[in-house]
């Protein structure tokens, strides 16, 4: 019996989530798991309301369940960056959800924005590092204000942080088991503390895997890679910041922020699948958003959660539905609303 925390958040969230656990109904009936939801409201309508963001013996709370479920968290009426690290950063980071997993994976040609790409041409996988890089938090304003001001931001690596991801995504892609390639995306060539520390650790981890190809790409000419020759990738591992930006352009070339879902996963502990096109607030209510990413977020987690089967049914069903019937993964232009594109995941479920 798993007990899954569902924070539907901000925006869009609540429409796809709704999905999500309409597909996750179906698939454990078919698949005979069962399972428990709990539902939390933390998001931007609460933090109005309260002032409340997230406490920690809501963290501690939420260490009971097996799994948690996001849809997204972003408010346009609270000011940049408080929902964001106040709620998002917090669970990653409280919960120790040090990898951040973010399949890129073309379903479709038709849907793909590059020229003559097919489905196996786009099937990689990015391993951002989740707790450390920019996204710690640290630095300080001098002279705030001041024509003299300096606003320093620290990247904070730790050689112990450094190796759980790389160790992680090597082990990723040994049971992957594709192409047994791992490639280093970073800075090496400027950011010289940072990737030194990176290079070094993949270097000296990669001699115990002996099975992996290992390669190395400077996050400027990733990009370039993405669009021009994606088929080359396998597994990537990188940091914080160059994974976030990376799995935005990656979310592009699978199909866009419609399909892409990313897995917040502590090996040892509660992971958390989310779609990553964050609450899209200028879609909200309307019925029009693809629920796919969520769907997709929820295969993942079941996966996660050891029901490999009921995940790839999923997985095929999507599939199916993205062939089939979908006239675009875009908000509004799908040719079916949010909720009859749940209802379509469900009926090509097997
Ligand atoms: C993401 C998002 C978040 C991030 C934001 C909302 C804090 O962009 O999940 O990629 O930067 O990690
Ligand atoms: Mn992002």
């Amino acid at each position: 019996m798993y007990k899954i925390a569902v924070i539907p958040g901000d925006g869009t969230g609540p429409e796809v989530i709704r999905e999500g656990l309409k597909v996750l109904e179906a698939v454990a009936k078919r698949h005979n798991f069962q399972y428990t939801t709990s539902i939390f409201d933390f998001g931007g309508d609460r933090f109005l309301k309260t002032g409340k963001t997230l406490e920690d013996k809501d963290i501690e709370e939420l260490k009971k369940y097996s799994a948690i479920y996001l849809g997204a968290i972003g408010h346009p009426d609270v000011k940049a960056g408080i929902l964001e690290t106040g709620i998002l950063l917090k669970l990653r980071f409280s919960l120790g959800q040090y990898i951040n997993l973010r399949p890129v994976k073309l379903y479709n040609e038709k849907f793909c924005p590059l020229k003559d790409k097919k489905p196996e041409d786009i099937d990689f996988v990015v391993v951002r590092e989740n707790s450390e890089g920019l996204y710690k938090g640290m630095g300080e304003f001098q002279n705030k204000g001041s024509k003299d001001e300096v606003a320093i931001q620290i990247s904070y690596n730790t050689r112990k942080g450094v190796e759980r991801c790389i160790r992680y995504a090597f082990e990723y892609c040994r049971k992957r088991n594709r192409k047994k390639k791992l490639t280093l995306c970073g800075k090496t060539n400027v950011l010289t503390f940072a990737w030194d520390l990176w290079q070094r650790t993949f270097d000296e981890v990669a001699k115990e895997y002996p099975d992996i190809a290992t390669d190395y790409a400077h996050v400027d000419a990733a990009t370039m890679w993405f669009v021009k020759n994606p088929e080359w990738f396998d597994v990537i591992v990188t940091d914080n910041m160059f994974g976030d930006i990376i799995t935005d352009l990656g979310a592009m070339i699978q199909g866009g922020m419609g399909i892409a879902a990313g897995g917040n996963i502590n090996p040892q502990g509660v992971s958390m699948f989310e779609p990553i096109g964050g609450s899209a607030p200028k879609y909200t209510g309307k019925n029009v958003i693809n629920p796919l990413a969520a769907i997709c977020a929820a295969g993942m987690m079941l996966e996660n959660l050891g029901e490999v089967e009921a995940a790839g049914a999923v997985e095929n069903a999507v599939i199916k539905v993205v062939a089939k019937k979908l006239k675009s993964l875009a908000a509004g232009k799908m040719g079916y609303s949010t909720s009859e594109v749940g209802d379509l995941v469900t009926k090509y479920l097997e």
